[in-house]
C-alpha cells in the first residue's frame, strides 16, 4: 500500500503558525508518529507553497498510488488547477483539513478539490491525516 500526503502552502508552519487554530505540533514530527502507527504503509509525504509544484505531484503519483490523502490549504478555495488535476488523475485522493473549514471565513466553505475527492475530513485536527490513511485500509 503505497499513500502519500501531499501539503499545500503554509503548511509547512504547522507548529508555529496561528497555534489556535492548527495546534503546536509540526508536521515533520507528526509524519513521524504516523509512520510510526502505519508499518505496513509506504508513507511519504510532499509539501510545496507553489501550486504548479502541487499539480506536477499529482500528475506523477496519480497513476501509480494506491491513495493521496491531499491538503491543498488556500489552494483548495483557489485552484481550478489543482481541482482539474485531481479529477483527471486515477488514484483516489482523500481531501483533509486540520480546522473545520466550515466554522470559520465564508471564503473557506468552497472547495475545488470536494466534488472529486473520495471523501473529506475536517476539523480533526491532525488527526485527520490518521484518518484519512484508515480510510484507505
Ligand atoms: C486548511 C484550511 C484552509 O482554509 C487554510 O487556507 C489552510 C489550512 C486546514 O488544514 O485547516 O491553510 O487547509
Amino acid at each position: 500500500m503505497k499513500l502519500i500526503i501531499i501539503n499545500g502552502p503554509n503548511l509547512n508552519l504547522l507548529g508555529k503558525r496561528e497555534p489556535e487554530i492548527y495546534g503546536s505540533i509540526s508536521f515533520e514530527d507528526y509524519f513521524k508518529e504516523l509512520q510510526a502507527s502505519f508499518k505496513q504503509v509506504e508513507l511519504s509525504y510532499f509539501q510545496s507553497n507553489i501550486e504548479g509544484e502541487i499539480i506536477d505531484k499529482l500528475h506523477e503519483v496519480g497513476f501509480d498510488y494506491d491513495g493521496i490523502i491531499l491538503n491543498a490549504a488556500a489552494y483548495t478555495h483557489t485552484s481550478v488547477g489543482i481541482g482539474d488535476a485531481v479529477k483527471g488523475i486515477e488514484t483516489p485522493v482523500v481531501e483533509v483539513h486540520v480546522s473545520n473549514i466550515h466554522a470559520r471565513e465564508a471564503f473557506r466553505e468552497h472547495s475545488y478539490i470536494s466534488p472529486n475527492a473520495n471523501g473529506v475530513l475536517f476539523g480533526f485536527g491532525l488527526k485527520g491525516y490518521d484518518l484519512a490513511i484508515h480510510s484507505f485500509l
